[in-house]
């Protein structure tokens, strides 16, 4: 394992059933709390962003804004937040997609992402990867490209990856 790996793994903290029985859930607030680990993870972020020639920078509500918003500003480019439906004031564009039990949807500024941009996707956790493809669509649908999707972990068991893939037409999905 790399050094960096190493090091953001021992920072994410295992809290079982939460929020409810028979989830483990994975808390990123102690790495949050580490600068050497913090800063470490927003290069990283940043660094892919660069690479994968992104513009901008979307991260997802709300651990996506803490991952993505410094890695923009390392990155030098704009950072964009996709929020849950109801919370952006302006004009957005709205996707709705399947949970397990229900549904979701998620905005964005329309006027944020245009015709020309490469958006980089930045969260925290790529679980079944709904919210992800969700934002791909949104990206898609304001004009704007695909740069790739990077996330600090994924749940390999819950096939996120998989249902990516499909729909990221050749872009990269990147694991921390
Ligand atoms: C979590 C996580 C991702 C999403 C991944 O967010 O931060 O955004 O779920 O799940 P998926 O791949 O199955 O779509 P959550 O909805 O818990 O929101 P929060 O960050 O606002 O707590």
């Amino acid at each position: 394992m790399t050094d960096i790996k190493e090091l953001l793994l021992s920072r994410i903290r295992d809290v079982a059933d939460h929020p409810e029985p028979g989830v483990m859930f994975k808390d990123i607030t102690p790495l949050l709390a580490d600068p050497a680990a913090f800063t470490a993870l927003t290069d990283a972020l940043a660094e892919l962003t660069v690479r994968h020639g992104a513009t901008k920078i979307v991260g997802l509500e709300a651990r996506g804004f803490i991952l993505g918003a410094p890695a923009a500003v390392r990155a030098g480019v704009g950072f964009i937040p996709v929020r849950k439906a109801g919370k952006l004031p302006g004009a957005t564009l709205s996707q709705a997609y399947d949970l397990e039990y229900g549904s979701a949807e998620i905005e964005v500024h329309a006027e944020d992402l245009i015709e020309g941009d490469r958006v980089m996707v930045i969260d925290d956790v790529l679980a079944t990867g709904g919210t992800a493809e969700a934002s791909l669509q949104l990206i898609r649908r304001a004009g704007a490209e695909v740069a790739g999707v990077a996330v600090l972990m994924e749940l390999s068991f819950l096939a996120g990856r998989q249902r990516l893939e499909a729909v990221l037409d050749g872009a990269p999905l990147e694991s921390l």
